[in-house]
C-alpha cells in the first residue's frame, strides 16, 4: 500500500496536533456550552476520534452518512443520505466533522438539511480543505489544514474505499486512478 504513495503530505504528528488546538479553539467558543459533534461518515472517523479526545466540554456525537462520490476522484454534485441522525438537534450547538471539503456540494447539501431543523447553532470543523476546487460558497468555522488541488487519501480519506487506514495524509500515485 505504502508504495502506491508519492509522498507524505501532512505527518501523523501534524495531524494529531492539529486536532488538539482545534479542539481548544471549540472549547473557548463554546466555553460552558453543551456540544454535538456530527461526523460524516466515512471519511472523519479518525479525525472524529482524535477531535473528541481532545475536546473538554460537555458533549454528545452522531454520525450521518452522505455519498457524492461513485468511486471516481471527482464529486458528482448528486448527494444521497444514506445514514440520517439519529437524534432531534433541536437547540443544540451542532459541529460538522468532516474530512475534507472539495468542491463543497456535500456540505453546501448538508448545511440546507440542517438550516431546516432547529439547531441552536450550526458550525463546520473540516480536517481538510481544498478551497481551489470550490464550486458552491460555504463558510467554514475550523479548518485544520489548507492543501492544494491533489488528490490525497489516509486518514480516514479513501480511493476506492482503500487507503483509509493510513495514518497520515498521502498523495496517491496517479497511475494508481489512472488505470
Ligand atoms: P465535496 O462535496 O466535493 O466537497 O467533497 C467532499 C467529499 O469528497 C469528502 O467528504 C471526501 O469523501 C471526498 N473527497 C474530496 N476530495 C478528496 C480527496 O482528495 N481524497 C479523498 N476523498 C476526497
Ligand atoms: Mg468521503
Amino acid at each position: 500500500m505504502k508504495n502506491e504513495i508519492k509522498q507524505v503530505m501532512i505527518t501523523e504528528e501534524e495531524i494529531q496536533s492539529t486536532a488538539k488546538a482545534l479542539a481548544e479553539r471549540i472549547d473557548a467558543d463554546y466555553a460552558g456550552e453543551e456540544l454535538l459533534l456530527v461526523g460524516l461518515l466515512k471519511g472523519s472517523l479518525p479525525f472524529m476520534a482524535d477531535l473528541l479526545k481532545n475536546i473538554k466540554s460537555k458533549c454528545k456525537i452522531d454520525f450521518m452518512c452522505v455519498s457524492s462520490y461513485h468511486g471516481g476522484t471527482v464529486s458528482s454534485g448528486r448527494v444521497n443520505i444514506l445514514k440520517d441522525l439519529s437524534q432531534p438537534i433541536d437547540d443544540m450547538n451542532v459541529i460538522i466533522v468532516e474530512d475534507i471539503i472539495d468542491s463543497g456540494n456535500t456540505l453546501h447539501f448538508i448545511t440546507k438539511y440542517f438550516a431546516a431543523k432547529n439547531a441552536k447553532s450550526v458550525r463546520i470543523c473540516t480536517l481538510l480543505n481544498k478551497p481551489s476546487r470550490r464550486e458552491v460558497e460555504i463558510d467554514v468555522d475550523y479548518i485544520g489544514f489548507e492543501i492544494p488541488d491533489e488528490f490525497v487519501v489516509g486518514y480516514g480519506l479513501d480511493y476506492d474505499e482503500y487507503y483509509r487506514n493510513l495514518p497520515y495524509i498521502g498523495v496517491l500515485k496517479p497511475e494508481v486512478y489512472a488505470g
